[in-house]
């Protein structure tokens, strides 16, 4: 499915090879369009003949994931990994974020292996809850988002309107590189702000194909369109007069967004986004280390550890950790050193894995995401090297919004119970916690979505031969507190402060957020960090 681009360039310098690669993620709510969008850029770079054949919906094949039976009932994919593909001589990598509404803790993740974000709105829905839980974790990592107004082939929300929504709610400066002629619903094509170029864009017979573009001359155009082009050349006088103009620097510093519009489903506008990311996103360049340097491109092999997936392949059995390669040339078959426990770890099985699709994988730069097959000696966030040791920070825990304390009534599995809660934890799969306030040491699972409980109950079962039990538990917020916090929220009713077993973090859980501010109300200096606020 995929091709190899990347082994056309072996005697290339990894420098060279960095600066060619675009990783990045589509972050949007469900139903925007994303699935789609993977379509028609997938269509656009050749890799696919026919749009259709990613997402899998109706009597299209699949080759997104079913790798749990679960997943199968429900008609969504849980996995996420990369589809790589080249354009343009330069090698794109989209990494797929989960778009179902019970999303996880993966679907934050992914966000951290990648260099930039393509925020997918829906033209008659404009910013949704998920895409700005997603977006807060592109701002706190400071990275570039590129938004694309998708569905504008039929009736959405005003053009100017949704500028001013994405400044008002999301603080980024919007500045529109295509302007779209024709309200939403009325679609004509788009003036590149940049060459002042209008291209008229109709969809192909069908929609499958590459849209049909046609450039006009501004007078063709106004005989054509009328009053439709009158209203885009005034927006757009609008906008100079506001200065709305892409800056390279500020869009790359995280303060402004810039903007295209289009229809994914008829590959209107799809173009035009690749060449963006082409000529304006952020290559893979030198990436922060925990020791506060950083760690340039062409330094010797470095990568971390940003999912682990189990039984992705029922039939095999398989554990893949994906690593996004961080500096150097990742050759397969090379030992490197486990930054965990400075152990030599053989890479023999590296794969280049999207859904159902898998290529063994040769080489890979930075910025390529590579599948290690059976590495169970990895964890997230582990860091893996060649050459003079490196550590990346350590991934992000991502605040839980649903609890359950987790039982089993079979007491001769209890050691199996007992792994089983350490190899998920390990995993990343479900966030572990200890409260004091629950003396027989019941653990806690704590989620960010709350399809974590289905996937860890699922394998508990499935893996290690326990059925369990869970208690929902009455909370939906968490925030990291300290142990003076631990001590002011004693006397609190209905807080618990628990331990994240994973990196010992305390967090305070409380039952609704206005509990949380009266709360914190209450107590001067009591600290409570990293809610991820949607609005
Ligand atoms: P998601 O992955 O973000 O959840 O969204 P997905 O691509 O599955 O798209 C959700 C629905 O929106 C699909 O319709 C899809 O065809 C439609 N869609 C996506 N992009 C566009 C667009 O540019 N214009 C219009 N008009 N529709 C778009 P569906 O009816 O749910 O599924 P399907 O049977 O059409 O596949």
């Amino acid at each position: 499915m995929s091709q190899s681009v990347s082994s056309a360039a072996t005697t290339a310098g990894v420098g060279v090879q960095a600066a060619k690669r675009r990783t990045f993620a589509v972050i949007s709510h469900p139903d925007a369009g994303k699935s789609t969008m993977t379509e028609a850029l997938a269509l656009h770079a050749r890799v696919i003949g026919q749009a259709g054949a990613v997402h899998g919906k109706g009597d299209r094949r699949g080759v997104v994931s079913d790798w749990m039976a679960m997943e199968q009932e429900r008609g969504i994919s849980v996995t996420s990994a990369a589809l790589q593909f080249s354009y343009r001589d330069t090698v794109i990598n989209l990494l797929d974020t989960p778009g179902h509404a019970d999303f996880s803790e993966d679907t934050y993740r992914v966000i951290t292996a990648v260099d930039s974000a393509v925020m997918l709105l829906d033209a008659a829905k404009g910013l949704e809850p998920q895409t700005l839980k997603l977006f807060e974790v592109c701002r706190q990592r400071g990275i570039p988002v590129i938004t694309f107004i998708n569905k504008w082939d039929r009736p959405g929300n005003d053009a100017l309107a949704l500028m001013d929504e994405i400044e008002q709610r999301i603080g980024l400066r919007p500045t529109p590189l295509t302007w779209p002629v024709g309200i939403a619903g009325h679609f004509h094509g788009v003036i590149d702000r940049r060459t002042g170029v209008f291209t008229r864009m109709q969809r192909s017979p069908g929609g499958a194909d590459l849209a049909i573009e046609e450039d006009m001359t501004a007078a063709e155009a106004a005989e054509r369109f009328g009053a439709d082009w009158t209203t885009a050349t005034e927006e757009l006088e609008l906008l100079e007069m506001t200065g709305a103009d892409h800056d390279q620097e500020a869009f790359l510093g995280a303060t402004t967004t810039p903007v295209l519009f289009g229809a994914a489903v008829a590959n209107l506008g799809v173009r035009q986004l690749l060449n963006v990311l082409v000529e304006l996103a952020p290559p893979a360049t030198a990436r922060p280390t925990a020791a506060g340097t950083d760690q340039p491109v062409d330094a010797p092999f470095s990568g971390f550890v940003f999912k682990i997936q189990a039984n992705m392949n029922r039939a095999h059995r398989d554990q893949v950790a994906f690593m996004r390669v961080c500096s150097g040339k990742f050759e397969r078959g090379m030992v490197v050193t486990h930054g965990g426990t400075g152990k030599p770890f053989t890479t023999k099985y590296a794969q280049q894995i999207f859904g159902q699709g898998r290529d063994t994988i040769d080489e890979a730069f930075p910025g390529d995401v590579v599948g290690l097959v059976n590495a169970t000696a990895l964890g997230i966030g582990d860091t893996l090297y060649a050459g003079r040791p490196v550590r990346y920070p350590a991934l992000p825990s991502f605040p839980p919004e649903h609890f359950a304390a987790v039982r089993t009534d079979d007491t001769s599995a209890y050691k199996r119970f007992r792994r089983g809660i350490e190899q998920l934890d390990a995993e990343g799969v479900i966030q572990v916690l200890r409260s004091e306030q629950r003396g027989d040491g019941t653990p806690v699972f704590a989620a960010v979505g709350p399809m974590q409980f289905e996937v860890a109950t699922h394998r508990l079962e499935a893996e290690f031969g326990v059925r369990v039990k869970l208690e929902f538990l009455p909370y939906e917020i968490a925030a990291v507190t300290d142990a003076a916090g631990r001590e002011m929220l004693r006397g609190e009713s209905n807080v618990e402060v628990m331990t994240r077993v994973r990196d010992d973090a305390l967090l305070a859980v409380f039952q609704h957020r206005w509990r949380m501010r009266t709360v914190a109300g209450r107590h001067q200096g009591l600290r409570l960090d990293g809610v991820i606020d949607a609005g």
